[in-house]
């Protein structure tokens, strides 16, 4: 039986929180974007307002998890300041077992790739709903896409057996804008046998900046469960 939005809530706590605990005093944090990303940060504000974690730095992959850090108080650093990452907490749309990802729900999947593949550690936080055997199951591929070239590579994909769908605003007339000025195509593939070629193939199309399909980069996935009516954690 798929799980009720309070018990997803609840399960999102219970990973963030698990996942804002690993991080230690000194290290520099990659911050993520997403519904669960933001406990995630809340919970290290609150833990730096405790007193139990000093001297992090933060990089943020997106405007959102920027203000959140400042809201938490969290001091950012940007990639002219730091080389590496010691942590990056992120959240995926989907995760299959070989933990590739597809992200990119909240269009911030460009700056997270950049941000995520600079991590020794990736921990991708999740409730077990996005948990998949197949990547592409239930969620379309997201191409960041400079908006000029809007038309060639909707055919490009097309060409590639894929179904593009141009994402639009909520609460906004027209396209989705990116926080980099773009525009974001959802693609839905049959099925996603080979992760890794259709990640270099899409990004091969001349006007995509960067897809949704992470392969090789989380090392450790947190899955958030509803185990008799109580939420735990589960590590992979
Ligand atoms: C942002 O673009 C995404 O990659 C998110 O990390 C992803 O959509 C997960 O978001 P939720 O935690 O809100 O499900």
């Amino acid at each position: 039986m798929a799980p009720n939005p309070d018990q997803v809530k609840v399960m999102k706590q219970a990973v963030a929180k698990a996942a804002a605990d690993r991080v230690t005093s000194g290290t520099v944090v990659g911050l993520g974007t997403g519904s669960t990303t933001v406990l995630a940060i809340e919970y290290l504000g609150q833990r730096l307002q405790g007193g139990g974690l000093r001297d992090i730095r933060g990089v943020p992959t997106s405007f959102q998890a920027s203000v959140l850090a400042k809201r938490y108080g969290i001091p950012l650093v940007t990639l002219d300041d730091v080389e590496r990452l010691d942590l990056a907490i992120d959240g995926a749309d989907e995760v299959d077992p070989a933990k590739n990802l597809i992200k990119g729900g909240g269009a911030a999947h460009t700056r997270e790739k950049v941000v995520d593949s600079l991590a020794d550690q990736l921990i991708i936080v999740v409730d077990s709903s996005k948990l998949v055997q197949h990547l592409g199951s239930s969620f379309p591929v997201p191409l960041e896409i400079l908006p000029m070239a809007l038309a060639p590579v909707t055919r490009a994909v097309e060409r590639l057996g894929g179904t593009p769908e141009l994402r639009m605003g909520v609460k906004k007339d027209g396209p989705v804008i990116t926080d980099q000025g773009n525009f974001v195509l959802d693609v839905k593939f049959p099925q996603i046998d080979d992760p890794a070629g259709l990640e270099q193939t899409l990004n091969n199309i001349p006007g995509v900046l960067e897809n949704g399909i992470f392969v090789a980069l989380a090392d450790v996935v947190l899955v958030g469960e509803i185990q008799g009516g109580e939420p735990v954690v589960r590590q992979f």
